[in-house]
């Protein structure tokens, strides 16, 4: 006889149906698993046996075969030991064999027994309404599973028997309630930040159009702070954006007791990070930075630091809005539509172009460290500035600024013209300026005669691509629509411009 126990795989941010099937046959006594798992789904036998026998229960000295079907399908992780020990208690009779047929079932065992934690909870338990199933989880994953809907089946008990005996009837473990859900709030404020009136401007309309934007400037000059402060004044993530954020944290394991929240994602790898750690993938498939900041920044500083190849290989999310990452025998894509911001030191010693410095190196000090980041690379962020050092006389002299609050609502207001616009073209999968083809661009950002001259003046003499083209209309609407006007004037294809062609790259 065969007992199943349904569980799922998961292929991106999507989790499939996969069916555990136990088979206890006479014969040689035996333990195989088979179905594409890998090392440490294979090695799961030996933490399900070690589990049954704390619980008290002994594997029959028989032949038992684990079939993971769809067989072609590679199975990752930990979380299939929960659904091949019930399959095994169904199939000894420790549960009814029928007990679980409408759950859908994951965690991992320790050797007592108890029910550890898995990654992936929150996309299992939406799968598994969609599939009228209940879950069973750990414990610990209980508040993450709630959030998948007020009606669906949860059982999250803490160890082996405390489920046999749920099943059973005997004690009931309570259904768990929604992790908390948190505002965004206590983020680091731009009223923090004294001077800099220009790298406040570009942030703000980095903020309203989505743009992406890079920021060069000596050691101390606040780059790094400004960055930080670019969650403060973007609006909050929607229901769905947030849906789609905890998803892809959940894969990755990072959503720390089942809280969600509606800040968007800020997030700043290190500058020895490696490709599968910035664009996803490695040993066990794994959302990468660029994923983790799906819907918020990326923030990349002392970017020329980046391996050059690292930095090339986000030329295609940046491009696509999702990472690709091959395997053996799958595909697996996650969402990775983020919002870049890097921040530079014009030269290695990091003080070219300073008044009264010069590198020890001459002009090739600042030649060679900016020479590392690749041109393709450079072409997709329109927004690009110097940040010059605030001295201590600024700091002191200054009032102070203004505060996030302040600029979170022009912010808002420039995003909600768009959203209009967008809308009324009968567009409702793009909600920036950044995120808008070259047609639609060419649509939504005519620039009137004056704007087209001053355009063809500047492509001929600083040669702009037909891409710089389109991005420089893509800013220019966005100056305009922090400025309340529908039509685009020179003055805001200047100022796009010379977000373009300002900074020393
Ligand atoms: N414009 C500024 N206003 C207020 N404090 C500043 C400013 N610029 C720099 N600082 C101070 O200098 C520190 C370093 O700034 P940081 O953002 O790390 O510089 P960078 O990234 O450009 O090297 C900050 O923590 C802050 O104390
Ligand atoms: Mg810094």
């Amino acid at each position: 006889m065969v007992t199943r126990v349904q569980t799922v795989a998961f292929l991106g941010i999507d989790a499939v149906l996969v069916d555990v099937q136990v088979q206890v046959a006479p014969g040689l006594p035996a333990f195989n698993i088979v179905g594409l798992p890998d090392k440490a789904v294979a090695e799961s036998k030996e933490r399900v046996r070690a589990a049954l026998i704390a619980s008290g229960l002994s594997l029959p000295p028989k032949r038992i075969t684990i079939n993971l079907a769809p067989a072609d399908l590679p199975k990752e992780g930990s979380h299939y030991d929960l659904p091949i020990a019930l399959g095994l208690m169904g199939a000894i009779g420790a549960v009814p064999s029928d007990a679980v047929q409408n759950f859908l079932v994951l965690g991992e065992l320790a050797l007592d027994g108890r029910i550890s934690s898995v990654s992936g909870t929150l996309p299992a338990a939406i799968a598994a309404n969609s599939h009228q199933l209940g879950i069973i989880c750990p414990e610990a994953c209980g508040p993450e599973a709630a959030w998948a809907g007020e009606d669906i089946d949860i059982i999250a008990p803490a160890n082996l028997l405390a489920l046999a005996n749920h099943l059973a009837g005997h004690q009931l473990s309570p259904r768990p309630v929604a992790a908390r859900y948190s505002k965004a709030e206590n983020m680091p404020d731009l009223g923090e930040i004294r001077g800099q009136e220009l790298a406040r401007r570009v942030l703000e309309i980095a903020a309203a159009g989505g743009h992406n934007m890079l920021m060069i400037g000596p050691p101390g000059a606040g780059k790094s702070m400004l960055a930080a402060r670019l969650p403060s004044i973007l609006p909050p993530l929607n229901p769905r954006e947030m849906l789609d954020v905890s998803m892809i944290r959940s894969i990755a394991g990072e959503l720390a007791g089942g809280q969600i929240s509606d800040q968007r994602p800020f997030r700043c790898p290190h500058h020895s990070a490696s490709m599968a750690a910035l664009v996803g993938g490695g040993l066990k498939v794994r959302p990468g930075e660029v994923s983790l900041a799906h819907n918020g920044v990326l923030f990349l500083d002392e970017l020329p630091e980046f391996s050059p190849r690292v930095l090339d290989g986000l030329r295609q999310p940046l491009e696509a809005g999702e990472t690709s990452i091959a395997r053996a025998n799958a595909r697996v894509t996650y969402p990775a539509r983020f919002q870049l911001i890097a921040a530079m030191n014009p030269c290695k010693c990091g003080l070219a172009g300073t008044p009264g410095h010069t590198c020890r190196r001459g002009d090739r000090c600042a030649d060679d460290y900016q020479g590392r980041v690749s041109g393709p690379f450079l072409d997709r962020i329109d927004l690009r500035i110097d940040v010059p050092a605030v001295s201590a006389r600024d700091m002191i002299g200054r009032s102070k600024a203004e505060t996030s609050k302040q600029v979170a609502k022009r912010v808002e207001i420039a995003r909600q013209r768009q959203q209009k616009r967008f809308l009324a073209h009968g567009i409702t999968n793009i909600h920036t300026n950044a995120a808008a083809n070259p047609d639609l661009i060419e649509k939504i950002a005519a620039p009137d005669k004056v704007s087209q001259d001053l355009l063809v003046q500047a492509s001929d003499r600083f040669s702009l691509s037909a891409r710089a083209y389109h991005r420089v209309l893509k800013v220019a609407r966005t100056i305009a629509d922090l400025a309340g006007v529908e039509k685009i004037s020179r003055s805001h294809v200047a100022e796009a411009l010379s977000y373009r062609l300002g900074a020393r790259t």
